[in-house]
């Protein structure tokens, strides 16, 4: 089988590529990446020689080269995307260009090609807040309050309707907040482990009693492939590993393992229309798929801090241009 995996050389997408050409010999992936600030080749080192990997560099709005890049392969899987919350409150115009727009395109493109499985990589984050110890499902309504999330709610429903209008052989997948390796320094993780490594101060949004729930990205890509390969189509899979922390209670945690002081903490002013909580039910994926995730939560954080305080090339190459005015912007404080 050959997969077009869009968005390929952005966090989740590159990890991915590197875990199936790594569990699955026989499958060959071909990544369309339009390498924007968040796009990284060097994420993808590891692979890059590898014969069943092909990079395309390109738009997923350009529909002759999504149509052309679609010859001979059977999937296409859509990691690509706008990710960043804060960068949408900024300017959500892109958003709804590369979220909405460029996936209706791929959609046209998959129908053109007969396409056997369209997978839409999506985010809990579309169904807004949920308070106390409720969870999301499946068929929580969705209730988007950002317009990242809520361009990404809007390709989730052309993806469903595509599927019941014309049949095409469409699955969503809706995941709770990921973890782990070449993830941009921008999103909150690796934004706390990296500042903390420079002894300066990390930035905590309002009181801090906001809760994530976090999934190690391996986990979440083994989700995918079993989506990929056994679920059902017109259907949403939720992905999770119920490991839900107050991002304080997450600061304080990551501040303990790196032997730093609490000192370091910073409350800003909160983000607007901030979600106070996710929290992701998996029981259909777990239930009808037989997935489940491997990477207890502890041991993912000791491994993902650890990633990061042995690749400071990585780090360095990125904390520049940019991504540089972009934090002095948002946090009013050098990089
Ligand atoms: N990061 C998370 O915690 C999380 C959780 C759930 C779902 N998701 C979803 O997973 C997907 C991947 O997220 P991520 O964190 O890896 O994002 P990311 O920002 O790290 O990567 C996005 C990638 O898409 C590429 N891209 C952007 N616009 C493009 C375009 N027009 N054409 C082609 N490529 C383009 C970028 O160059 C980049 O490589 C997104 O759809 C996101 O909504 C992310």
């Amino acid at each position: 089988m050959k997969i077009l995996v869009t968005g390929g050389a952005g966090f989740i997408g590159s990890n991915f590529i590197k875990y199936v050409l790594r569990e699955y010999q026989d499958i060959e992936i071909k990544n369309l990446d339009l390498l924007t600030y968040a796009g990284n080749l060097k994420n993808l080192i590891e692979i890059q020689n590898d014969p069943r990997y092909e990079f395309v560099k390109g738009d997923i709005n350009n529909f002759d080269l999504v149509d052309s890049s679609l010859k001979e392969c059977q999937s296409i899987i859509n990691f690509a995307a706008e990710s960043h919350v804060d960068r949408s409150i900024e300017n959500p115009n892109i958003f709804i260009t590369t979220n909405v727009l460029g996936t209706q395109t791929l959609l046209n493109c998959a129908m053109k090609n007969s396409i056997e499985r369209y997978i839409q990589i999506s985010t809990d984050e579309v169904y807004g807040s949920i308070e106390g110890k409720g969870l999301f499902t499946e068929s929580t309504i969705l209730s988007p309050s950002s317009p990242y999330s809520a361009s990404k709610a809007a390709a989730d429903l052309l993806t469903l309707s595509y599927h019941k209008t014309f049949n095409l052989p469409a699955i969503v997948t809706r995941c709770s907040n990921n973890y782990g390796p070449n993830q941009f320094p921008e999103k909150l993780m690796p934004l706390m482990i990296l500042n903390i490594i420079k002894d300066k101060k990390i930035p905590i949004y309002g009181d801090g009693l906001h809760v994530r729930d976090w999934i190690h990205v391996e986990d979440h890509c083994s989700a995918i492939m079993n989506i990929l390969l056994k679920g059902r189509v017109g259907n949403v899979y939720n992905i999770g590993a119920n490991n839900e922390f107050k991002n304080l209670e997450l600061a304080k945690l990551i501040l303990k393992i790196m032997n730093k002081s609490e000192n370091l903490i910073d409350f800003v002013p909160d983000r607007p229309g901030h979600d106070r909580r996710y929290a992701i039910d998996s029981s259909k994926i777990k239930n009808e798929l037989k997935w489940k995730p491997k990477i207890p939560f502890i041991e993912g954080l000791n491994q993902t801090i650890k990633w990061y305080q042995n690749n400071q090339d990585w780090i360095n190459e990125i904390i520049s241009g940019e991504y540089k005015e972009y934090y002095e912007r948002r946090y009013k404080t050098k990089i």
